[in-house]
């Protein structure tokens, strides 16, 4: 007979070793039908992650749904019991993501109705194990909802990723800042939580990979108490996501702790096996904001002489200073980004606010100053909020290149506008009667007044901001971290 490891594949292996180490640790595989009551979901709405739940009528004429998510059904399946249930699952979820019917293998653990923190210690554990199974550097994440709504509602403390991100690291490390931001009892008792935690962990064998991170937020609004992702080097994605879920529980009459975490095994399965490389990777926008964005760089010390070459080419690099850029196409640099071939990169904060990617926002390089606006024909509208409104009370046309923003923009103010979405020279809209108003970026306001046009109202304040990949913010921190400094040192 041939070697089992030859006849199963790689992905039935992971399976493979992933069960084993939840059955070490006293955990039952759970199974159940991929078809449940659409009831269930309904009720549960926002649990569940994004995307359509694919419904279909049975004989009986019982809405059904294709299960778009295993905790639920394992939570009202549950039978009450003195021991905590400690079940593993390793099933396929469904649901429409743009439009696509999508069927993802899903393996995940719960540990329902426990009382002590050691029985937490030892999902985050598995966690980590389980990261550890797919890749050779992992990073397990964790953040308490208890201190981070704390946090968020204080006014001592600066409401951005980059101080958030400066709360990152073990809990050793960060604990002496995290004591001094403190300011109540909610907050002091998730520290202890958070204590506990770590000790627990460390008496597991865990040391290295575990750190606190209050930048995460996990998407779904029933966690209380510690949440958790997790993230493998090279992978550009999160690949774990969990935390205590007790107010779930108590939505299904259950008064009890309930922890778990599921693995997406699809994008976990991206790990390279070799380790990557430590060089920092920049997208630059082309032009004349991507020329400046360098020359704060160059300054802070991360040159690349060649980049100054006229050529056409369009990746540098300067491997004494461990760094690569990359010439991108303005609107295309937080792709780069967001999907990690580029570590770091440099944005208007028009993109950000229109195409809302998956990215840390680190810093504001203070260049490419501009204000996004809505305007109009000179007198149009009296600069009032009741005259804009109400203008022949029929549905405004508004001209952009921002849908997004301009679609957010009016819904704030409770108003219905047609979106005519356009790629360039947007003040020729209303000048020809395609549009009322429009939403664009004003500079010098010079293409404006060349057109007879003027604004009526400020949006926001736009400029080049530097934002990271996620996952490589992780990986890359100390390289990340120092490039901030010193670039902020030069802004
Ligand atoms: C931008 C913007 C405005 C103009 C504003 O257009 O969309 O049209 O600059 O600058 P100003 O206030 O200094 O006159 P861009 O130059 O990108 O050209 P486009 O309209 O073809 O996109």
């Amino acid at each position: 007979m041939k070697n089992l490891k030859d006849v199963i594949r790689y992905d039935e292996q992971v399976i493979f070793k992933l069960r084993s180490l939840f059955s070490e640790y006293g955990y039952k595989q759970y199974k159940m039908s991929r078809f449940e009551e659409y009831e269930l979901y309904a009720a549960n709405r926002a649990f569940l992650p994004e995307g359509d739940i694919i419904t279909f009528t049975e004989s009986s004429g019982k809405l059904m749904a294709l299960r778009p998510d295993v905790t639920l059904s394992i939570i009202k399946n549950i039978k009450n019991s003195n021991e905590p249930a400690k079940l593993y699952y390793n099933e396929n979820v469904y649901r429409t993501v743009n439009g696509e019917l999508k069927e993802q293998m899903q393996v995940g653990l719960e540990c329902i109705g426990f009382t002590e923190s050691n029985q937490m210690a030892q999902v985050l554990l598995l966690a980590k194990k389980s990261l550890d199974v797919l890749g050779k550097n992992t990073k397990l994440d964790i953040s308490h909802m208890g201190f981070l709504s704390g946090l968020l509602r204080s006014d001592t403390f600066e409401n951005s990723q980059l101080a958030l991100s400066s709360l990152y690291g073990p809990y050793t490390e960060v604990k002496a800042r995290l004591l001094q931001l403190c300011v109540s009892d909610e907050m002091h008792k998730a520290l202890e939580e958070l204590e506990q935690i770590d000790n627990e962990l460390k008496t597991l064998g865990i040391s290295d990979g575990v750190n606190i991170d209050f930048s995460i937020v996990n998407d779904v609004t029933y966690y209380n108490g510690i949440i958790f992702q997790g993230f493998i080097e090279g992978v550009s994605e999160k690949v774990l996501s969990g935390g205590r879920y007790d107010g779930l529980l108590k939505s299904f009459g259950k008064n009890e702790g309930a922890i778990g975490f599921a693995l997406n095994l699809a994008i976990a399965l991206r790990a390279a096996p070799e380790a990557t490389e430590k060089i920092l990777s920049i997208a630059l926008p082309k032009g004349r904001l991507g020329e400046k964005a360098y020359e704060i760089f160059e300054k802070a010390g991360f040159e690349c002489p060649d980049l100054k070459e006229d050529s056409r080419k369009l990746v540098y690099e300067n491997t004494k200073k461990a760094i690569r850029y990359y010439w991108v196409k303005p609107s295309d640099v937080a792709i780069y980004v967001e999907r990690g071939v580029a570590d770091i990169g440099v944005v208007g904060k028009d993109s950000l606010l229109e195409d809302t990617p998956d990215v840390y926002e680190l810093l504001d390089l203070n260049i490419g100053k501009c204000r996004m606006c809505v305007a109009a024909q000179k007198g149009f509208a009296k600069k009032t909020d009741e005259h804009i409104l109400h203008v022949d009370n029929a549905t405004l046309r508004v001209a952009t290149k921002f849908p997004n923003i301009a679609r957010r923009f009016y819904t704030s103010r409770g108003r219905d506008i047609d979106i005519i979405k356009l790629y360039g020279s947007v003040e020729l809209a209303p000048l020809i009667g395609l549009s009322d108003v429009i939403v664009d970026l004003v500079e010098t306001g010079k293409t404006l007044e060349a057109n007879n046009m003027e604004v009526i109202e400020t949006i926001d304040q736009i400029s080049a901001r530097l934002i990271s990949n996620k996952v490589s913010h992780r990986f890359k921190h100390d390289e990340i971290t120092k490039m901030c400094e010193k670039i902020a040192r030069n802004i």
